[in-house]
């Protein structure tokens, strides 16, 4: 087998030299592989992205431990502007699209890094031809825009910078069931392609559905990880995360439920 795009090992995290936001973080995404991260809010999920994107300094928080290989490479402690000119590339949560620009500025902002103009113009086409809806509505402001529209142009901005890993934070929150179904397949549709993905959700039913491993991030640990249909059928995941077996009916991964059930899976537990 080829060597994994992304390894991280014994990974650790503080904010502001106090707050341990990650403790000894194993995870490996292999090349070609749509890998799901799950866990309930606060739970770290963030905090690992913006350790893989070089972007933890933003927030005030620094590697303590441990190493991240991209594609071979270390890039712990890396600058973010080298690993996106390797092909990490990171959607953040909550969209920041540019409003006032247009579909086509913000698409054009996002292949900004690319000096390969063919490449640029390659990327272009493809996020086009994926979405269609963008294609358009390329001179609408990007303001005019549904929240699945805004989303499928946060994920087609990250297509511009030609990922080998995208790295994707909670695609689905505060969407209609019917756009996170879309967005199911977009994520399908970006594998197909041959990226590599990095899906972190709480929306668990779509993430295990289209991902080939999944992990589940506990209070800063990884407290379950094997293939995603293994963990879609585990008690543990169906119980917290699916909603099936819950007193509190909703299965929202905050319901106000013990958290130590999480670990009964010991098979898995890394
Ligand atoms: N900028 C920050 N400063 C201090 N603590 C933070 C910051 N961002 C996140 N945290 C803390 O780190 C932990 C993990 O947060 P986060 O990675 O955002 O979780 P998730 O994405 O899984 O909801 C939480 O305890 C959160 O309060
Ligand atoms: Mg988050």
């Amino acid at each position: 087998m080829s060597r994994p795009i992304l390894e991280v090992r014994g990974l650790a995290v503080t904010y502001g030299g106090a707050v341990e936001a990650l403790r000894g973080i194993d995870l490996t995404v292999e090349r070609g592989h749509v890998v799901a991260l799950l866990g309930s809010n606060g739970a770290g999920k963030t905090t690992l992205l913006r350790a893989l994107s070089g972007t933890l300094r933003l927030h005030r928080a620094r590697v303590d431990a441990g190493t991240i290989t991209y594609d071979g490479t270390d890039i712990t402690r890396a600058e973010t502007a080298r690993t996106v000119a390797a092909g990490l590339v990171q959607v953040p949560e909550g969209r920041r699209i540019f409003t006032r620009l247009t579909v086509e500025e913000n698409l054009r902002a996002g292949g900004l890094g690319t000096r390969d103009r063919a490449a640029r113009e390659a990327a272009h086409a493809r996020v086009l031809e994926l979405f269609p809806v963008l294609a358009q509505r390329r001179h609408q402001r990007a303001g005019l825009l549904s929240g699945g529209e805004q989303q499928m142009l946060a994920i087609g901005r990250g297509l511009m910078a030609g990922p080998q890993l995208l790295l994707l934070d909670e695609p689905s929150l505060g969407l209609a069931p019917r756009v996170i179904g879309q967005i199911g397949e977009v994520v399908r549709e970006i594998h197909a392609q041959g990226t590599s993905v990095l899906l972190v959700e709480q929306n668990a039913a779509m993430a295990l559905g289209v991902a080939d491993e999944a992990f589940v991030l506990d209070v800063g640990r990884v407290s379950l990880a094997g293939p995603a249909a293994e963990l879609a059928q585990s008690d543990a995941v169906q119980r917290l995360y699916l909603g099936h077996g819950s007193e509190h009916g909703a299965g929202a991964p905050d319901a106000a439920e013990p958290a130590r059930p999480r670990r009964t899976l010991s098979r898995w537990t890394a």
